[in-house]
């Protein structure tokens, strides 16, 4: 069957109408009032309190079509099969219908003539097999049993795959999935196999009859819920008997504006130009939904999918303005499905082409690093170290570094680069745990004042720029003090004044600076700020400065010191320069005069 992604989400709506569902419309990507996900995964997010019982405006029958993210596939997208943002058929009911209708409607969905008329050879399907939390769903399979599906395309499967929650806890239950078989080489096996890809997930029926709570126990809900999720771009392909979601007409615009010859292409060389598509796509849709990029949550992760695509793109030889062409085709192919993409598009542009300059920007940094880097070398060839270098402190992609090395003759291998990157992690745990014996361990009286104002720096730098502000390294001289710290714009000379002059009355204040050897437990539960989970010691050092007449607590860190006893001998504190270090990294140098 031919059919157009317009006319499946038509037909997906017409189907569950005419089985008295009310068609409700696609939340945003971004959840409301919700903050247990960074995104809507599923179309049941917006869903959990009509699925915890409260009553729903649409009623107990809801269908949509719902717009979802989901990053945890992230490493399989540009196969023939995932993607990170996708849309959602479902449908749901709310303690009216259970299993019997749930399944019978799906299947005749998918396989009757009227509707989507797939072939009942190509299906399998899998049902919960049963654990100390719920029995073995036997009733679905003998409702799929009772529809036609043999007994032998019937498996029972553990929680791990045949049991749905959105995220760690809320309405949940046992699932029954359903797969076809995509080869058209040859038929379907006898059974499922759950790691054939050719057997493509495309639906899912959830039993929602439980909630589970934070402490992980799992409580009876008062009504019996069904939620549903089929993958439109997954259907929409096996209906045009396309192998793969990047074939269908959703992709073919973009594919165009990539004016890549797919003919000629290595399969590494389709990965990567799919995963420019997706990402993209994604990223127009985060955007049109008002994330913007940042280094956390979700702005982070609109960055890294961004990122990633620019990466791509560069490696591809994507000719110039292909960022702009797409997200003008992107914004085109979903026009009628979603037009607030085309209202919002002038935001879209702005959001993301802003993004690409900063990222060209560290590129363009990177790459005379790895030039001048390649050029000193005796042997011409780049080590895992180098690699880790060049990302760490010039923001300069893995990837990209493997594939210019390659080009010039090196190979860097992965394990090199993720080993230098643990033995960084383990290094920057010591040190903040006061293990490291570098450094601070050395200390001069203006070293100790100057570490003693960089906490009160950090604090000062969360109070102006807000809690965001991370620590991301800092080294403390005679001289001076220098500061990395997670911040994506230049500071202004406002803010730098504002900084300088919280510190100073800070200062001015004679605060105590108190040190106390605490667990690890209690220290997060004061809020200190450093790396936690390091594995050196159970305990800590936290030192607190803190007002003793008002109680305010201006600074905790843990930190292996040392610092002075009161701030009043600090001196006064100056800040020097405000710079860029490495992208979204801002450096301060700063020194007591
Ligand atoms: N919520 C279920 C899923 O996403 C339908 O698979």
């Amino acid at each position: 069957m031919k059919i157009t992604a317009q006319q499946l989400r038509t037909k997906y709506q017409e189907f569950f109408k005419s089985k008295g569902h009310t068609i409700i419309p696609s939340a945003s990507l971004v959840p409301e009032n919700d903050p247990s996900a960074l995104f809507v995964n599923s179309g049941m997010f917006p869903l959990v309190p009509y699925l915890l019982g409260q009553e729903h405006p649409g009623g107990a029958r809801l269908a949509n079509v719902q717009k979802c993210i989901r990053t945890g596939d992230i490493e399989e997208v540009g196969d023939n099969t995932h993607l990170t943002f996708f849309e959602m058929l479902g449908n749901w009911s709310l303690g009216d219908y259970f299993k019997e209708d749930a399944i019978k409607w799906s299947f005749e969905f998918l396989t009757s003539k009227e509707w989507l008329n797939l072939p009942v050879e190509r299906l399998a399907i899998t049902c919960f097999g049963g654990d100390s939390d719920a029995p073995r769903d036997d009733e679905s399979a003998k409702i799929w049993m009772s529809l036609g599906v043999p007994q032998h395309r019937i498996s029972f499967l553990p929680k791990e795959k045949n049991w749905w929650i959105a995220g760690n806890s809320g309405p949940c239950g046992p699932d029954t999935e359903m797969h076809y078989w995509i080869d058209d080489g040859s038929p379907a096996p006898k059974t499922y196999d759950v790691d054939e890809p050719r057997w493509v997930e495309i639906w899912n029926d959830v039993f929602m009859q439980y909630e589970k709570k934070a402490d992980g126990s799992l409580v009876p809900l008062e009504k019996q819920n069904v939620d549903t999720g089929m993958g439109l771009d997954r259907v929409l392909a096996i209906l045009n008997g396309q192998k793969s979601v990047y074939d269908t007409e959703l992709f073919k615009g973009m594919w165009e504006v990539l004016a890549l010859d797919q003919e000629i292409l290595s399969n590494d060389e389709i990965r990567k130009a799919r995963i420019v598509l997706d990402h993209i796509r994604a990223a127009v849709f985060m955007a049109g939904d008002g994330v913007e990029p940042s280094n956390k949550d979700r702005g982070y992760v609109l960055r890294r999918v961004l990122r990633r695509a620019l990466v791509m793109g560069r490696l591809l030889n994507l000719k110039h303005h292909w960022l702009d062409a797409l997200i003008g085709q992107v914004a085109a192919t979903y026009a009628s499905a979603y037009p607030d993409l085309v209202a919002r598009s002038e935001n879209i542009f702005a959001v993301i082409l802003a993004e690409q300059k900063r990222f060209e920007a560290t590129l363009e940094k990177g790459l005379k690093q790895f030039e001048a880097r390649i050029q000193n070398t005796e042997s011409g060839m780049l080590t895992g170290k180098d690699a880790f270098d060049l990302y760490q402190t010039y923001g300069f992609p893995w990837e990209l570094t493997h594939e210019l090395a390659a080009q010039a003759g090196s190979t860097i291998e992965k394990s090199e680069f993720e080993s230098e990157f643990k033995k960084h992690q383990e290094l920057s745990r010591t040190a903040s745990s006061g293990q490291f014996k570098g450094g601070l361990a050395s200390h001069s009286d203006k070293i100790v004042r100057l570490h003693t104002a960089t906490h009160l720096m950090n604090a000062a730098l969360r109070k102006v720029l807000g809690e965001e502000v991370w620590q991301k390294g800092s080294n403390i001289t005679e001289e001076r003090t220098r500061f990395d710290f997670t911040h994506n714009k230049k500071m202004t000379p406002e803010e730098i004044a504002e900084v300088e002059l919280l510190v100073n009355t800070w200062i001015a204040r004679d605060l105590k600076v108190k040190k106390e050897i605490l667990s690890l437990e209690e220290a997060r539960k004061l809020n200190a700020i450093g790396v936690f989970g390091e594995k050196y010691s159970d305990t800590v050092s936290v030192y607190t400065i803190s007002d003793n007449k008002t109680g305010e607590i201006i600074s905790r860190e843990f930190c292996g010191g040392p610092h002075v006893e009161r701030t009043g001998i600090i001196g006064t504190f100056k800040i020097q320069k405000e710079e860029a270090s490495s992208a979204g990294v801002r450096r301060i140098k700063a020194c007591i005069v």
